[in-house]
C-alpha cells in the first residue's frame, strides 16, 4: 500500500519544457486544473500528498518522478539526462530526508530517469533511453541488489522512457503498447496489449484501490475494468503535450 505521493505544481513555464509531441502549446490554466483533479485522485486512493511549490526555473519539473526511484528499503535519488532538468531532485530530495534514513544516489557519468524504471514486485526493468545510460543502469542495479531487488535492462528504440509503454498494475498484470508489446522480457507476466492508437494510455498507475487511466481512451479502460480494478480517468491532454503522463506526476510510497 502507498501512503504517501509528492507532487509539484505546474509552472508557469510549463510550456517552454521539452516535448517530443506536435500536439500544441499546453494551456497552463488548463493544465492547473487537470493536476488539482489528479491530486483528488490520489487523495481518494488514501495517498496523503506533499505539495511543492512550482519551480519556475524547471518548466519540467512537475514531471517528479523522473528524479527519484523509491521503494520500501531505499530512495535513490536520479541524475536526470537532459541539463535543462538537472537540479529539479533537490527538493524532492528534502521531503525524501522525512521519511529515509538511507539516500543513494545516481552519479556522473550515470544518467537515469525514473520514467525508465519500471518495478514489478522484486524485479526493476531499466529502460535503456535517451535519458538513462548503461552507467547508470550499472549503478542503479548495485544499489537495488543490496537490497535483494533483481534488475534487468530494456534498449528502448523510440519511446522516450520505459514507462512510455509499460505500466504493472500488480496481480501479475502489466499493461504494455508498442514497441514493447512482445518483448520476451515479460514473458511470465499476463500481457494486456494496448492497441496502437490509444498508446498513450500505457502509461497508467495502480494506487491502492484504484487504477488511474488518461480519460478517453475506452477500449483500454474496459481492459482493466474487466480484469476486476476500480478506475479513475484523469484528463491528460495539456501533459501530453509535454510528453508527460499519469506516472510522471507523481513520486508514491
Ligand atoms: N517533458 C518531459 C521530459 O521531456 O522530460
Amino acid at each position: 500500500m502507498f501512503k504517501h505521493a509528492i507532487v509539484r505544481n505546474v509552472a508557469r513555464k510549463f510550456q517552454d519544457g521539452i516535448t517530443s509531441c506536435n500536439l500544441g502549446k499546453p494551456d497552463y490554466n488548463k493544465a492547473v486544473i487537470q493536476h488539482s483533479d489528479y491530486i483528488k485522485a490520489l487523495k481518494k486512493c488514501g495517498l496523503r500528498i506533499f505539495q511543492l511549490n512550482a519551480d519556475e526555473k524547471f518548466p519540467d519539473s512537475t514531471f517528479v518522478e523522473d528524479t527519484t526511484i523509491v521503494n520500501k528499503d531505499v530512495a535513490i535519488i536520479t541524475n536526470l539526462g537532459v541539463t535543462s532538468r538537472k537540479g529539479e531532485e533537490l527538493e524532492i530530495k528534502k521531503v525524501l530526508e522525512r521519511f529515509y534514513d538511507n539516500i543513494e544516489y545516481i552519479k556522473n557519468p550515470g544518467t537515469l530517469e525514473g520514467g525508465d524504471i519500471l518495478k514489478v514486485e522484486n524485479q526493476y526493468y531499466i529502460g535503456l533511453s535517451k535519458r538513462t545510460n548503461k552507467e547508470g543502469a550499472k549503478q542503479l542495479t548495485e544499489i537495488l541488489e543490496k537490497y535483494d531487488y533483481s534488475c534487468s535492462t530494456i534498449q528502448l528504440v523510440n519511446f522516450l522512457h520505459l514507462k512510455t509503454g509499460v505500466a504493472y498494475i500488480g496481480d501479475n498484470n502489466l499493461i504494455v503498447s508498442g514497441e514493447l508489446i512482445d518483448n520476451p522480457i515479460f514473458k511470465k507476466c499476463n500481457i494486456i496489449r494496448v492497441d496502437y492508437d490509444e498508446g498513450y494510455a500505457a502509461n497508467c498507475i495502480r494506487v491502492n484501490k484504484y487504477v488511474l487511466i488518461a480519460k478517453d481512451f475506452k477500449r483500454l479502460k474496459n481492459s482493466i475494468s474487466n480484469l476486476g480494478y476500480k478506475i479513475l480517468e484523469i484528463d491528460m491532454s495539456e501533459f501530453r503535450k509535454m510528453d508527460g503522463g499519469l506516472s510522471c506526476l507523481s513520486i508514491r510510497f
